[in-house]
């Protein structure tokens, strides 16, 4: 018996990184998984490696930036597999040629980014909160991200974008959890997505491990991992919470790392 045997599970942003990692090891432990992403060949080729496996996995497309897009996928998930359980808002992303500081960020990429990783979640759950209210529950799963409670250099609407999601997380939580839907978040620091490794360099990525706690930065199974426990009933007293998956890079004062050498 797997740990979401028949659930039926939507996962936007599934055709790489976090969210394919997520869809797969929902599908392994039992869940029927519809894999949603703009890149519908890599979302179809996903779920065809999964029915291969003897899986039960569909894929199709989402443009997250349009609500009729993600209207289209909570609905064919519904047709497809006759209800929803699970909802995993993982679309999200920034652009770090335009999502600057403050005086010199690109105001059109600023409402992008609102709309790419805030709307997208509240029209996500928006969708499927009443096919949950009809099968009496669900759970809903939100990508933050730890920008939500650190700040940075650049990345000014991402990280902002993302403080939203953990504050709407609470209000879907709230709001139904008396229809037994929960809402939680999970905020990952550093995960060495396919996006990650070629865009950042060896020696960034060395800085990255410097600060974590643990020895190593992350890989997506370590938030697949989370999201599966969020999206089973092993998490049902648990509602309106982020899960932190970091490596511990958050939780220590910054200037440890570099102090170390005097306290040694
Ligand atoms: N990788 C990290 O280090 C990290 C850290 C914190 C948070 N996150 C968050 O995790 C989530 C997943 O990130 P990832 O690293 O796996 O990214 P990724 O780039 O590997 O995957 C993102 C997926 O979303 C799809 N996508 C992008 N825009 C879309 C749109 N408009 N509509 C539909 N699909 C779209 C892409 O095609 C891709 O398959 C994002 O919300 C991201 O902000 C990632």
């Amino acid at each position: 018996m797997g740990r979401v045997e028949n659930k039926v599970a939507l996962v936007t942003g599934a055709a790489s990184g976090i969210g394919l990692a997520s869809a797969q090891l929902l599908a392994k432990e039992g869940a029927k998984v519809v894999l949603a992403d703009f890149n519908v060949e890599g979302a179809k080729e996903a779920a065809a490696e999964l029915k291969a496996q003897g899986f039960e996995a569909e894929g199709v497309f989402l443009n997250a930036l349009e609500e009729q897009s993600i209207k289209d996928a909570v609905e064919y998930t519904v047709d497809t597999y006759g209800k929803l359980d699970i909802l995993y808002n993982n679309v999200g992303g920034t652009n770090l040629h335009k999502d600057l500081d403050v005086v010199n960020l690109d105001l059109a990429e600023w409402d992008r980014l609102m709309d790419l990783n805030l709307k997208s979640v509240l029209l996500g759950s928006r969708f499927a909160i009443p096919h949950m209210q009809k099968v009496g529950g669900g759970s809903i799963i939100n990508t933050a991200s730890m920008a939500a409670f650190a700040s940075d250099a650049i990345r000014s609407a991402y990280g902002t974008s993302k403080a939203g999601v953990v504050h709407l997380t609470k209000y879907i939580a709230k709001q139904y959890g008396k229809d037994n839907i929960r809402c939680n978040a999970i905020a990952p620091g550093l995960i060495l997505t396919p996006a990650a490794k070629n865009s950042l360099p060896q020696e960034m990525l060395d800085i990255f491990t410097k600060y974590n706690a643990l020895p190593y930065n992350g890989e997506a199974n370590d938030i697949g991992y989370g999201v599966v426990y969020l999206a089973s009933d092993e998490s049902k007293f648990m509602t309106g919470q982020t899960l932190e998956i970091e490596g511990g890079h958050y939780q220590a004062n910054p200037t440890t790392a570099d102090l170390a050498k005097f306290t040694k």
